[in-house]
């Protein structure tokens, strides 16, 4: 059994649209600060790239969830494995996401960090599969690229934690 990757976005459309949310963010956010929140692992190159684009004061803080069960469906329980390290009260928060996907595990974690008390909190994802949306809340503020239902990886996203130092997004295809 074996796999292959095709390039889908080539690193070179992937950076430049990133640089183009970073120029967006950092002009709606002018005059303020903002605070970039990770989510681990599969943001962080995206955030990493975003980060270097955005020109107004901004700090980072990461936190890693993880749905129950395994596989390639999230179920939308999600657990934090690793919290954030400082609180996010009265801040500007933007959570810095891989893909969103069904939507559950933004939905659960929108809820979570809204208790909070930030100032303001909003969404910017990397990749978008709107077609597999199965809950009505979660708002993307900023979208990278929108993609059809197939399963990605590279920059960030993995296939069984496999695949994520790939510099373009790539499709996977399974020959037996
Ligand atoms: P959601 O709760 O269904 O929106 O799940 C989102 C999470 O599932 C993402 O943060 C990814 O970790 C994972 N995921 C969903 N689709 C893909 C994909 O095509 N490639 C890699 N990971 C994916
Ligand atoms: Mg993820």
């Amino acid at each position: 059994m074996g796999e292959s990757v095709s390039v889908l976005i080539d690193q070179k459309k992937v950076e430049e649209r990133i640089a183009e949310l970073g120029a967006e963010i950092s002009r709606d956010y002018a005059g303020r600060s903002l605070h970039m929140i990770c989510i681990l692992k599969g943001g962080v190159m995206f955030m990493c790239e975003l980060a270097k684009h955005v020109t107004i004061p901004m700090t980072m803080d990461f936190m890693c969830c993880s749905s129950y069960g395994g596989g390639t469906v999230s179920k939308g329980i999600v657990k934090i494995v690793k919290d954030l390290d400082e609180p996010i009260e009265g801040r500007d928060v933007l959570i810095v996401e891989d893909i969103i996907d069904t939507g559950r595990t933004l939905s659960h974690l929108f809820k979570i960090l809204e208790q909070r008390k930030p100032a303001s909190l909003k969404l910017c994802t990397l990749l978008d599969k709107p077609e597999r949306r199965v809950v009505d809340d979660v708002n993307v503020d900023y979208t990278g690229f929108q993609v059809e239902d197939e399963f990605v990886v590279g920059y960030g996203l993995d296939y069984d934690q496999r695949y994520r130092n790939l510099p373009y997004i790539g499709v996977i295809h399974f020959d037996d």
